[in-house]
């Protein structure tokens, strides 16, 4: 076991945040894993590092997660069945997908991150979530070192939310994903206005996996700042859920507001909205700022700290309260 010490977390993190591990390792399998939570419980995990955001050095033994493989379970006519381990970089298994004709993630195209986190936040954009396709999650239990399966049922499944964002923070391992994709009869989720746009745009009518990925690519990138060229965590916020009795004062003031209602009681608003509302959208502060683009990212021009960006957060938070009475919830993981 290859244990490295101060060892700079900056590239392992999409906001770019410069923090120290004073004990880091890269861990290639799931056997040394297993070895590793032996000796050793007191972990902190780090894997793609896309939805998190770091304020302090980590005094822990960083467990960075680089288990890979792809491996299809079984087949037939219709779907295929694979387990894809925790390493496997996100946007590069779609792809794979795209290329064997495997479908059901195309509108989850170039979301940063890997495998073995797509569940925790229940990744999803342009009308699809991950939980739509996942079959179950394999993991390793910190305190028993024994591998444990979730089922889909299990996983608790919600908006930006799973089991393993509540009563199994910080308990699981997930080693691998299990995904149940389409091989004809694609269902193609086309009706996300911006991407019927794109399509129209580009006289496609009857479009292929590949061309929807290829209009969510070209709207992610209009849109999101790429992490690669300036560090952020993609959503910073999730969509707040109010009242419909707030909703209906709320648009007597603003009869612009975006809305996606939920049920007969309840209204989705956009957090980007809001924020933008409340001035914040483009606007810099040092090295952290709000995305010219899209307000609901935060971003980290170079060198901001990650409690720069905390405080960014926390001032955003106190005025969209104070200009429409709405809790912003953070999505991305914080480490104080
Ligand atoms: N809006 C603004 N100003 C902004 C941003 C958005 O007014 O700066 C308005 C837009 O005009 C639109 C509405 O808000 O009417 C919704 O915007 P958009 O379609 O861009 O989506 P979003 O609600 O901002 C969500 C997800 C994204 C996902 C997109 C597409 C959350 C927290 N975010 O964003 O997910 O890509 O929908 O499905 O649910 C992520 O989680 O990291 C992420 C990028």
């Amino acid at each position: 076991m290859n244990i490295q010490e101060n060892i700079s977390l900056k590239n392992y993190n999409t906001f770019g945040i410069s923090v120290n591990a004073k004990r880091f390792i890269s861990v290639d399998s799931v056997y040394e894993l297993q070895q590793l939570l032996k000796i050793e419980k007191d972990i902190f995990l780090i894997s793609g590092g896309s939805n998190m955001l770091l304020t302090n050095n980590i005094d822990k033994l960083v467990v960075h997660i680089d288990i890979k493989g792809i491996s299809i379970d079984r087949e037939d006519d219709s779907f295929v069945y694979l387990t894809v381990n925790a390493g496997e970089n996100w946007h590069e298994f779609v792809l794979y997908c795209i290329s064997q004709n495997y479908g059901g993630i195309e509108n989850l195209s170039l979301i940063p991150g890997l495998v073995g986190t797509c569940p925790i936040q229940n990744i999803g954009a342009y009308g699809v979530e991950v939980k739509d396709v996942i079959t179950k999650v394999e993991g390793l239990e910190i305190e028993t070192s024994k591998f444990v399966t979730f089922s889909n049922e299990d996983c608790q499944f919600g908006y930006r939310n799973s089991i393993f964002k509540n009563s199994h923070k910080g308990k699981i391992i997930l080693t691998s994903v299990c995904f149940k994709l389409t091989k004809k009869s694609h269902h193609l989720n086309t009706s996300y206005g911006a991407i019927e746009t794109e399509l129209v745009s580009k006289n496609i009518t009857k479009p292929t996996l590949k061309n929807v990925s290829d209009a969510v690519i070209e709207i992610r990138k209009s849109k999101l700042p790429d992490p690669k060229k300036i560090g952020n965590s993609g959503s910073f916020f999730k969509n707040p859920v109010i009242s419909k009795k707030q909703f209906v004062e709320l648009q007597k003031e603003n009869p612009t507001i975006p809305n996606y209602p939920v049920n007969e009681t309840e209204v989705k608003v956009p957090a980007g909205w809001l924020v933008e509302q409340s001035g914040f959208k483009g606007k810099r502060f040092g090295d952290a700022g709000i995305h010219e683009k899209q307000a609901l990212v935060l971003v980290n021009y170079g060198n901001a700290s990650g409690k720069e960006i905390y405080q960014l957060a926390k001032k955003i938070r106190e005025t969209v309260f104070k200009n429409f009475e709405i809790s912003l919830e953070i999505e991305v993981n914080v480490i104080l």
